[in-house]
């Protein structure tokens, strides 16, 4: 099938270059010329794995970049819409953009198309398109409007894509359900899976994905649920953690306890720093201004919003009790990425943190694998980068660790004690073992779990004289 996907940012170029390997001809639309140069020459703009072997594999054939909306929509079945949805000052997603590109679709409608809405849109979106697209004239036999909600997450995004839980298709007739039924045919079918050269199956795969068909409006309801939810997810674990620090109870037994309840699930329930990232912060913030304006007070959300900011404020009166005073204080920060195997720093809790301590006066040396370079352009000085996370913690009064990286958790301990000047570690991830760590001989702070100390440190060296 020939397809048009207007918008190569994250989810347009995912979905176009996975488009393209089901087998499909994709048209990736933008009208940004030096990212669509970028794009022709071979550059990979974003940090995802297994998209380079995507883009490689089909650039110039099965995927072309074009700067012609009106073209692509005329040579295209299906056209769907990823371009941004930035959130406005008071919170709901700006449509501007959803706007005027379903104005210039119209433009090219001379035959059955139908458009799709793949960007995070607010419910009624898929109305509102269709009432552009016939206020332009178009013939309102010539298309459809149908709401095809993505579920990738960042650093994971093309095994996501691939490999879902479920496939959402919202469609208001059964001419546009069977033109979404058919691009998605090798995966609800499976023959993708049989491929030789299909990108590798993740474990926990759901093969062959089940295809949700439902209203548009519920599917666009779906994704907005979906991320609250997971959000709140995170809030309630961060809540629960805080209990148990007050308590001395361990958090990470509670989530076990808890998470092998099958109707609850281990998933999404690591405490920490709270969430960060393009979609979390934004969508919480979009839903809950979608139900107020639909006449539901959705308080739940604003509470969800107030413990993840809140857990962050935690965070840094947990350095400050370790560490007393921290203007002159040397900080190594391991992470600044909103999660592990990314390189957004968009809404990170591990930013949020660096520019508080840098605001109090401490001195930060930070090492992240992948976000060092765009931490740069946002805080160009008053902070250094390191080549390693033993560089960040050589001769610093304590280690930080802000995002999940894999290799965060996989660290040679002796030699990072060598480094430290005072072996003390804040985990804002619970990386490690408590018991372990201070087994290891270090002072060690995380979430939702009393503080540990090696033997024979006086805790009184540490914590106003009473042990965390
Ligand atoms: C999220 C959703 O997981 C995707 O399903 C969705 O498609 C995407 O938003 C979107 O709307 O585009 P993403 O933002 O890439 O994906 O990141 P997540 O892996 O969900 O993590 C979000 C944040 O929550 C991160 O800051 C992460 O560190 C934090 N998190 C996640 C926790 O603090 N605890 C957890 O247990 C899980």
């Amino acid at each position: 099938m020939r397809i048009a996907v207007v918008g190569s940012g994250y989810v347009g170029l995912v979905a176009g270059a996975c488009f393209a390997d089901l087998g499909h001809d994709v048209i990736l639309v933008d009208n940004d010329h030096s990212k669509l140069t970028a794009l022709r020459n071979g550059q990979v703009p974003i940090h995802e794995k297994f998209l380079p072997e995507l883009l490689t594999r089909h650039r110039g054939n099965r995927l072309t970049f074009s700067d012609d909306l009106k073209e692509a929509v005329r040579l295209s079945a299906a056209i769907f819409v990823a371009v941004g949805t930035p959130p406005t000052e008071s919170g709901e997603a700006d449509l501007s953009y959803v706007e005027s590109v379903a104005r210039e679709i119209s433009g090219g409608v001379e035959e059955y198309k139908v458009v799709v809405e793949k960007s995070t849109v607010p419910v009624y979106t898929s109305e509102w398109v269709r009432k552009i697209i016939l206020r332009s004239g178009t013939d309102p036999d010539l298309f459809d409007v149908a709401s095809n909600p993505e579920f990738l997450r960042e650093g994971t995004a093309v095994t996501d894509f691939l490999f879902p839980d479920r496939i959402v298709i919202g469609c208001d007739s059964e001419r546009s359900a069977a033109i979404l039924r058919e691009i998605y045919a090798p995966l609800t079918e499976g023959t993708y899976y049989r491929r030789s050269d299909a990108i590798p199956r993740p474990d926990r795969a759901m093969i062959p994905p089940p295809i949700i068909v439902t209203s548009s409006k519920s599917a666009e309801l779906i994704k907005h649920a979906s991320n609250a939810f997971l959000a709140m997810k995170i809030s309630f674990i961060n809540a629960v953690a805080s209990v148990c620090e007050s308590v001395g109870a361990n958090v990470n037994q509670v989530v076990h306890g808890i998470g092998t309840d099958s109707r609850i699930g281990r998933r999404f329930l690591n405490p920490g720093i709270g969430y960060g990232g393009s979609c979390f912060p934004k969508d919480v913030m979009a839903f809950r201004a979608v139900a107020r304006e639909s006449g539901y007070d959705f308080r739940l959300l604003d509470e969800v919003m107030h413990i993840n900011e809140d857990q962050r404020q935690r965070f840094l009166r947990k350095v400050r009790s370790a560490l007393w005073t921290l203007r002159g204080k040397n900080l190594g920060v391991l992470g600044l990425a909103f999660k592990g195997g990314t390189d957004d720093i968009r809404e990170s809790p591990a930013i949020f943190i660096v520019q508080a301590l840098i605001q109090e006066g401490s001195k930060i040396t930070a090492y992240d694998p992948a976000a060092m370079p765009r931490t740069q352009e946002l805080i160009p000085s008053g902070l250094t980068f390191a080549n390693s996370p033993y560089e960040a913690a050589h001769g610093a009064d304590a280690l930080l660790i802000l995002t999940e990286w894999e290799e965060f958790a996989n660290l040679d301990l002796n030699r990072l004690r060598q480094e430290l000047k005072y072996p003390i570690i804040i985990d804002g991830r619970n990386l490690y073992d408590s018991e372990g760590m201070a087994a290891e001989g270090f002072s060690y702070y995380s979430v939702g779990r009393a503080a540990s100390y090696p033997d024979g440190v006086p805790a009184a060296l540490f914590k106003n004289g009473k042990k965390a």
